[in-house]
C-alpha cells in the first residue's frame, strides 16, 4: 500500500450507523453525547485521549494522536441503527441496563430521537432471538438493496457528509467460508437465490461497501471476512475490519500470553470461563452462536506462542473457553482464568484473573475509535482490510497469505506506526543506538 499522499480533512458531518441497537451501540450514544456534555471524560478511548511520540525520545514530541491525524470531532458525529426490535435508544439502553439513571437521565432527550431501522433479520442464524422489527423481501438481494435506501435516506435526511457502519448486532451462528462467498458474483448470485451461507450481517456488508462506507464487524460472525466481500472492498476503496471487539478476557489473554512468551515460561493449560446475563449472553446461550465465539477465543493463544516453534514450551497446551448466561449479572460480567504454567525446570506455577468486568464499558470507546479510524483511512484513500486496527479485535482480519497478529503490544505499536507513516512521520523502531555513540 502506498502513503497517502494527501488526507482529506473531516469535513462536515459523520454518520455513524450500528446494525443493532443493544447495550453496546447504546452506550456509545450515550457516552458520546455526556462527552459533548461536558458530563462524561472519553476514557478508554485512544482517538480521545491517547499520545503518540514522534522522532527521537530527546525532542518531546509527544502530541495527542487526534491532533496528529485529522480525525472528526465528536461533535460532528450523528448516530443511527437498526434493530429487530422497535425501542428508541433509550428504551434499548433502559432495558441494557448498563448506565445508571443519572446518567441516563441527562441524554434522554438525545437518545429517544435515535429510533431503529427494520433489521434485515432471519431467526435462522440468531436463535435466541424473536425479531418483530424487521424487513420483508423475497430474496437476500431485495433485503441488501432495502438496507442501501436505508444509507442514502439517513444520509440526506441528516446532511450528513461521509457514513461509517459498525457491526454491533448479535453474534450470528457458525459458517464456514465456501464457494459462494469466493468471489462477487457468486456472491450475488446466492443473495438471490437465498443461499443459506449468505447470513444477514453480510447483507449489511454489502449494502456498505456499496454505498461507499467503510464497514467493521464487532462480532465473530463470518460477515465481510470472506474473499468476495474484501475484494469487492478493494475495487470500491472501502476500508474494513474485523472480527469482534476485543474487550475483557481476551484483552487480559494478550497481555499475559506475549509476557509469558516473552520469558519463555511454558504453559500447560489456560482454562477461561465467564458469567453474563445482557442480551448477548442469552444469543450465545445457543450453542451455534457460542461456537462463532468460542472459535473467536481460541485462536488468540496459538498464534501468539507459536507451538510450532517453541514445542519444549508449548506443545499440547489445553485451552478451554466457556461463557455462561447467568442472568443475575446483566452486563457485568465476570471472567475467570486459571493459568497452569512453568518454569525453570519445569517447575509448575498458577496464575489466577478474576476480571469483573463491563462488557459495554469497554467495548464502546473501541467502537468510537474504530468509525473515527475507519473514517480516517477513507479519507486517506487506504481501502480493504485495515490490518493496523488488530488491536481492536478478537479475531483480526488479514490478508489471506499472513497470519493474524494477536499480541496487543505488537497491534498497538502497529496501529501507532501506521498513523506515523500517515502523515509522513519517522516510524520508531525503539532502537535507540545514537543515544549511546
Ligand atoms: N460488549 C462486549 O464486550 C463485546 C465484545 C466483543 C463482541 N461483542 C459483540 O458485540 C455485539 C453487540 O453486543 P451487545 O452486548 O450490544 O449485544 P445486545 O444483545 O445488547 O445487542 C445486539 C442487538 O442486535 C440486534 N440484532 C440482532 N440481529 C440483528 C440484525 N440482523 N439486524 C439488526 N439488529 C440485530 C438485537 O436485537 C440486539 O438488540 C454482539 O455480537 C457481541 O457478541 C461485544
Amino acid at each position: 500500500m502506498r502513503r497517502p499522499a494527501t488526507i482529506a480533512p473531516p469535513q462536515g458531518k459523520l454518520g455513524i450507523l450500528t446494525p443493532g441497537m443493544g447495550a453496546v451501540s447504546t452506550t456509545l450514544m450515550a457516552g458520546v453525547e455526556l462527552i459533548r456534555q461536558g458530563a462524561a471524560c472519553p476514557v478508554g478511548s485512544l482517538t480521545q485521549m491517547g499520545t503518540i511520540r514522534l522522532g527521537k525520545r530527546t525532542e518531546a514530541r509527544i502530541p495527542k494522536i487526534k491532533d496528529l491525524v485529522p480525525l472528526a470531532g465528536l461533535g460532528d458525529l450523528v448516530f443511527g441503527g437498526w434493530d429487530v426490535y422497535p425501542d428508541d435508544a433509550n428504551q434499548a439502553a433502559v432495558k441494557a441496563g448498563v448506565l445508571d439513571g443519572k446518567d441516563l437521565a441527562k441524554v434522554q432527550k438525545f437518545l429517544k430521537g435515535i429510533r431503529p431501522m427494520k433489521a434485515a433479520f432471519d431467526q435462522n442464524y440468531v436463535k435466541n432471538l424473536q425479531g418483530t422489527h424487521v424487513k420483508e423481501g423475497k430474496t437476500k438481494f431485495d433485503l441488501a438493496e432495502q438496507i442501501r435506501e436505508d444509507i442514502r435516506n439517513f444520509k440526506k435526511k441528516n446532511k450528513l457528509d461521509r457514513l461509517v457502519m459498525i457491526w454491533c448486532a448479535s453474534t450470528e451462528v457458525f459458517l464456514k467460508a465456501e464457494a459462494v462467498h469466493q468471489d462477487m458474483a457468486s456472491f450475488e448470485k446466492a443473495m438471490q437465490s437465498n443461499h443459506p451461507a449468505i447470513a444477514p450481517s453480510m447483507l449489511y456488508a454489502y449494502a456498505a461497501i456499496s454505498e461507499g462506507v467503510p464497514f467493521a464487524n464487532g462480532a465473530p460472525n463470518l460477515t465481510v471476512d470472506i474473499p468476495a466481500l474484501e475484494n469487492y472492498a478493494k475495487s470500491k476503496h472501502v476500508p474494513v475490519g474485523g472480527k469482534d471487539f476485543k474487550t475483557g478476557q481476551t484483552l487480559m489473554k494478550t497481555v499475559l500470553a506475549p509476557a509469558f512468551k516473552a520469558r519463555m515460561l511454558g504453559l500447560h493449560g489456560w482454562f477461561s470461563t465467564n458469567i453474563l446475563g445482557n442480551r448477548d449472553g442469552e444469543v450465545l446461550d445457543d450453542p451455534g452462536s457460542f461456537k462463532t465465539k468460542e472459535e473467536s477465543k481460541l485462536g488468540a493463544l496459538e498464534y501468539i506462542l507459536q507451538p510450532q516453534i517453541y514445542p519444549a514450551l508449548y506443545d499440547k497446551f489445553y485451552h478451554k473457553v466457556r461463557i455462561n448466561y447467568y442472568p443475575p449479572r446483566g452486563d457485568n460480567k465476570e471472567g475467570w482464568d486459571n493459568i497452569d504454567i512453568f518454569g525453570w525446570l519445569g517447575y509448575p506455577m498458577q496464575i489466577k484473573v478474576d476480571f469483573l468486568c463491563r462488557d459495554s464499558i469497554l467495548a464502546a470507546p473501541i467502537v468510537l475509535d474504530l468509525a473515527l479510524f475507519l473514517d480516517l483511512a477513507h479519507r486517506s484513500g487506504m481501502r480493504g482490510i485495515q490490518e493496523w486496527l488488530s488491536f481492536y479485535f478478537k479475531s483480526p482480519m488479514c490478508a489471506r497469505e499472513l497470519y493474524p497478529e494477536h499480541d496487543l503490544f505488537i497491534q498497538l505499536m502497529k496501529l501507532k506506526n501506521t498513523l506515523r507513516w500517515m502523515v509522513g512521520e519517522e516510524l520508531i523502531t525503539h532502537l535507540g543506538a545514537e543515544y549511546y555513540d
